[in-house]
């Protein structure tokens, strides 16, 4: 491979899902040097750059000879990163600031989706003054409020009564302002399954669908966390469940973000409810999800940097991706007291003797004189891969039983809904 036909990327970002990427990204014929700006005590080619500083970041790319720069995190795409290298021939795979919004902007994004047929819970919208009591009181409390900006997953109540409604829009405005603005939607009762796809705004070429468990504790109870595991591929997308998402949910957004022009050439992600009477979108994602892309990757056999650029010429439709048939699961190691306090600079050790197999994503973590730490609230992923879901989880916790530091935290029940279902084989 000559340096003409290979092309070196900046990936941004610092989690699991930054490691999983770039993990995948090594393997493609096409991908010359990887830098990870700023990347975690597992990512290979950490740069201390700020993403921030777009002139800094352009600066960079130059002297690297950088032509792709990969997206993970929201927040870059929400602060228009993409607009910002519009004048350059350096590629952004993300949407722009304004397509962005589908994700930065709870209740832009809900407007699309009715605007656009997209089946979705019905809602309102409401700022600072307007009294919502006609709306919790018709449905009983049965609502889940969201705080229309971005909020790390801290924005979203769900209530079952109007008293814990009304103490959720106490907590809106005392967090966000007295005249934040919010909306109210109908609380749906249902799995979650997560579809993620890389689009060019006109088509997309969809990744296994996959499931992740927000809660902190076993048995979905607990705060709600960036993520405590994911399994892939999730039985409960059947075919016709997914024929229902395509038709409902996925084909109303493209036909949406071609008749609104919206710049879109990134990974697009349907948060997906299964109710009784049929899938509905909860929300948008405008990037990978984390710890979806753990458990997405490993499953991938297609080369994943082929699907991104195939964005930028506008093929993202013309060549479906292919995978493997073995199922992946991912246990999130966490630092105890997460999504609450917890100390960090714990040494991690028993790394080297996991089973040549076994996947470790690192998210919360980095090295000191050689020296593996903790570094954050969910610190490492342990993915295992087998034809039997049962069996890819079973190794999932032998492997984690020789990974020690303090106070290390876990589920000890991923991908029990599979269980439930119907003993997760193929
Ligand atoms: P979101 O960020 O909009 O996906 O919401 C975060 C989480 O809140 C989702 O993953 C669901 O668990 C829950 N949620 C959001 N919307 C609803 C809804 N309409 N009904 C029930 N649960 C919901
Ligand atoms: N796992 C959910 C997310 O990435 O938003």
């Amino acid at each position: 491979m000559t340096a003409e036909t290979t092309l070196n990327i900046a990936v941004i970002g610092s989690g699991g899902r930054e490691h999983a990427l770039v993990w995948k990204l090594r393997q493609s014929a096409k991908a010359g040097r990887i830098y990870v700006l700023p990347g975690n005590g597992g990512t290979p080619g950490n740069m201390n750059v700020d993403a921030g500083d777009v002139e800094a970041l352009e600066r960079f790319c130059r002297e690297k000879d950088i032509s792709l720069i990969i997206v993970g995190p929201e927040i870059p795409l929400a602060n228009g990163i993409v607009d910002a290298f519009n004048h350059s021939d350096i590629r952004v795979f993300g949407p722009d600031r304004e397509a962005a919004k589908l994700e930065s902007s709870k209740i832009r994004a809900k407007k699309f989706m009715k605007k656009y047929g997209v089946a979705t819970a019905p809602f309102r919208a409401f700022s600072g003054e307007e009294d919502p009591s006609g709306y919790l009181d018709k449905a009983n409390g049965n609502v889940v409020i969201k705080y229309d900006g971005l909020a790390a997953g801290k924005g979203v109540y769900v209530c079952s009564s109007v008293p814990e409604a009304r103490s959720a829009l106490r907590d809106i405005r005392e967090k966000y302002g007295e005249n934040a603005e919010y909306l109210i939607e109908n609380k749906l009762r249902g799995e979650e399954l997560s579809v993620i796809g890389v689009t060019d705004g006109k088509s997309i070429n969809c990744f296994l669908p996959s499931q992740d468990h927000k809660a902190a504790y076993e048995g979905d109870r607990g705060p709600n966390t960036g993520g405590m595991g994911a399994y892939s591929p999730a039985p409960a997308a059947t075919e016709s469940v997914l024929n229902a998402i395509d038709e409902t949910i996925i084909l109303p957004t493209l036909n949406g973000i071609g008749k609104e022009g919206l710049r879109y050439r990134g990974v697009l992600y349907f948060g997906i409810m299964l109710t009784e009477e049929g899938p509905r979108l909860l929300e948008y994602n405008v990037r990978f999800g984390d710890p979806e892309t753990e458990v997405i990757l490993p499953a991938l056999k297609s080369d994943l940097l082929e699907m991104i650029l195939s964005v930028f010429d506008g093929t993202a439709g013309e060549k479906e991706a292919e995978f493997s048939d073995e199922y992946v699961a991912d246990v999130v190691l966490t630092s105890g007291g997460y999504p609450g306090a917890y100390e960090k600079g714990k040494v991690i050790s028993g790394l080297d003797k996991l089973s040549p197999g076994t996947l470790c994503f690192h998210a919360g973590t980095r090295r000191e004189d050689g020296t593996l730490l903790t570094a954050g609230g969910r610190v490492l992923n342990i993915v295992c891969r087998h034809r039997d879901l049962r069996k890819a989880v079973e190794n999932c916790y032998r492997e984690i039983a020789k990974i020690t530091f303090d106070n290390m935290a876990f589920r000890r029940d991923i991908a029990h809904r599979a269980f439930e279902r119907r003993g997760g084989k193929r």
